[in-house]
């Protein structure tokens, strides 16, 4: 079942804006930045481009979903989230969950993402199975992220994403950061990968970046520029917390800064007219005298 999407009006935005500064203050006391990314990219990253189903719809809060071994662990980022929720209800979890991640890539050093709100709250959750397992190679992050209607430049890109955290032993089965600094969002990612052997984590799914000749022209691009890693990887984000979400007119910056200048506009016509009253009125009173 699909929930209404929010009104999102000045009120609402007000609203992101003080849970965008709690998402902060929680990241900071918590250093939970990166399971937060993980948590808005699994909510996002079940879209289905031909069925319209999936997406980021705040469905990994159901049971059924977050106990999908994919999302092994990611109750914990649920559970975080709630806390936010509790303080702006208003919010749906949708936005909130994808919120989490741009601000949880923002406080590590990373990129701007452009966050857009009025995303859906669905209670219906996707079949298991539509995230990527690590333990395979470039054909099937092709088949699954192209499931979604994104390009190989958007997999390599968001797979710059494993700058931030570890694996778990007790939830994937792998073990470790990919790189030094696993709070920190640069492109040591990719830094690492053209190295090679580092004793730090590389998943298939990682090798196959360097492998595939397509995949590995990003990978090398990235690795030696990080301005244009941080480029490609806010649109790709961007693009992934918006699978399946159209922001609706009145959502997008553009239009709530016209209608508060047809406000202004309006608001001087009042002013002005209200002068021009007063000064007829003056004027025909000193006549009369
Ligand atoms: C390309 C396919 C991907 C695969 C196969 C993959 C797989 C994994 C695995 C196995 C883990 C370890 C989970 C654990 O044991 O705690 C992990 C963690 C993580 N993933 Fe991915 N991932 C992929 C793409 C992405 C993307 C696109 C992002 C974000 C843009 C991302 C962000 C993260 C983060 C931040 C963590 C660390 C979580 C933590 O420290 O708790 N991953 N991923």
């Amino acid at each position: 079942m699909e929930a209404a999407a929010p009104m999102v009006n000045a009120e609402y935005l007000k609203e992101i804006e003080k849970a965008r500064r709690d998402l902060r203050a929680l990241i900071s006391s918590k250093q939970c930045a990166p399971i937060l990314l993980r948590l808005a990219w699994h909510d996002a990253g079940t879209y289905d481009a031909k069925t319209k189903t999936g997406g980021p719809n705040g469905s990994i809060r159901n049971r059924e979903e977050y106990t999908h071994s994919a999302n092994n662990g990611l109750k914990i980022a649920v559970d975080l989230c709630e806390e936010i929720k509790r303080k702006h209800p208003k919010i749906t979890y949708a936005d909130l969950y994808q919120l989490a991640g741009v601000v949880a890539v923002e406080v590590t050093g990373g990129p701007s993402i452009e966050f857009v709100p009025g995303r859906k709250d669905s209670t219906k959750s996707p079949e298991e199975g539509r995230l990527p397992d690590a333990k395979q190679g470039a054909s099937h992050l092709r088949d699954v992220f192209y499931r979604m209607g994104l390009s190989d430049k958007d997999i390599v890109a968001l797979s710059g994403g494993h700058t931030l955290g570890k694996a778990h032993k007790d939830r994937s089965g792998f073990d470790g950061p990919w790189t030094k600094e696993p709070l920190k969002f640069d492109n040591s990612y990719f830094v690492e990968l053209v190295k090679g052997e580092s004793g730090l984590l590389k998943l298939p799914t990682d090798v196959a970046l360097m492998e595939d000749p397509k995949f590995r022209q990003y990978v090398l691009k990235y690795a030696q520029d990080e301005e244009a890693f941080f480029a490609d990887y806010a649109v790709s984000h961007k693009k992934l917390s918006e699978l399946g979400f159209t922001p609706s007119k009145r959502s997008s910056s553009a239009s709530l800064l016209a209608q508060s200048a047809v406000g202004m506009a309006v608001a001087a016509t009042v002013v002005i007219l209200g002068y021009i009253y007063e000064k007829l009125t003056e004027d025909s009173s000193e006549y009369m005298n």
